[in-house]
């Protein structure tokens, strides 16, 4: 069942966070949306503009229609994550529940004008919002932002921004970052911003970006099988994610933890039966892979058991 983000992110405020997971293949779909009904959890399925360009629109859309099919106790929003007015306005069209407007890089004049005008178009088709103020280092999607580029949301300008836009949630820069190498030489996940934010937007949907954990056993074995990841790479720590919880994070971006559990699962895979080549073999365990990581991940957000709930 599709339901729209606003009904999830009601349920869950200050209790739990809905995970929202980026897909880009067949294999991610059946991993969350199994993982999804074998635990009752609502989740949010996302696309990026770079996975519309790798497997098409159409094709991803088709994907997820069959997935609810398969799997149909699931109960779920479908977000498009990252989009600029192309993608907001196709998306528009055809159905998503939630779209995100990134004008995160535009100075704020410019990010509220954008938002606003994507509000204006997509309100009166009941599909929800997602801004972002403040900029998060890292490498998303076809964007790459070294972190002297990066800065944090100002609370007093995230409650002007919320007025001014009406947006429905909005993804704050509190630290963290897109990709394996979160928190190289930055200070980690900045609370103390967070609970500011709040206190200007009480109740409202926050959500957060670069939130995979980045699981240190998964970096190491990568580089047991032949990977050349830096072992410092990490992410944010479960304590830190419930924390952020309390503080009004609605939802929780999740799409390098996924990547690397297909990069683990296909190198030790292929190193172990060099004699193989059938994509299938490996395919089936990275969806167990995948199922088994969001299983924990909804498990570490205190959004499992609440799919059943929530309708
Ligand atoms: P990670 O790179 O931490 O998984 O974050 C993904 C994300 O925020 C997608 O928008």
């Amino acid at each position: 069942m599709i339901l729209s983000p606003k009904i999830l992110f009601k349920h869950c405020y200050g209790k739990y966070a809905i995970a929202a997971v980026n897909v880009f293949t067949m294999e991610q779909i059946h991993g969350l949306f199994s993982a999804a009904e074998y635990s009752n959890t609502p989740f949010i399925v996302q696309i990026t503009p770079a996975a519309r360009n790798y497997a098409q629109a159409e094709m991803l859309m088709a994907m997820v229609k069959a997935a609810a099919k398969i799997y149909p106790k699931t109960v779920f929003a479908l977000h498009l994550d990252h989009g600029i007015e192309e993608h907001v306005f196709d998306a528009i069209i055809n159905n998503y529940s939630s779209v995100m407007i990134d004008a995160s890089h535009d100075d704020f004049e410019t990010n509220v004008n954008r938002t606003r005008a994507v509000v204006n178009k997509a309100h009166p088709k009941k599909i929800v919002v997602e801004a972002e103020l403040g900029v998060l280092s890292g490498v998303e999607d076809d964007m790459d932002i070294d972190s002297s580029k990066a800065f944090y949301t100002n609370p007093q300008q995230a409650k002007e921004f919320v007025e001014r836009t009406k947006c429905d949630s909005l993804a704050v820069a509190v630290g963290t970052s897109h990709g394996a190498y979160k928190f190289s030489g930055a200070n980690g996940l900045q609370l103390h911003i967070l609970k500011e934010i709040q206190e200007q937007l009480p109740n409202y949907p926050l959500v957060l970006h670069g939130s995979s954990s980045v699981n240190k056993n998964d970096v190491l074995e990568i580089n047991n099988y032949g990977g050349k990841l830096a072992e410092n790479a990490s992410g944010v720590t479960n304590d830190e994610l419930r924390a952020a919880i309390s503080y009004g994070i609605c939802k929780v971006n999740i799409a390098t933890d996924i990547r690397l559990s297909w990069a683990k699962t296909h190198r030790r895979f292929f190193i172990e039966q060099p004699e193989l080549f059938d994509p299938v073999i490996p395919g089936k365990e990275y969806m167990k892979a995948c199922k088994e990581l969001l299983i924990n991940k909804f498990e570490v957000l205190g959004a499992t058991g609440n799919a059943s709930l929530v309708k």
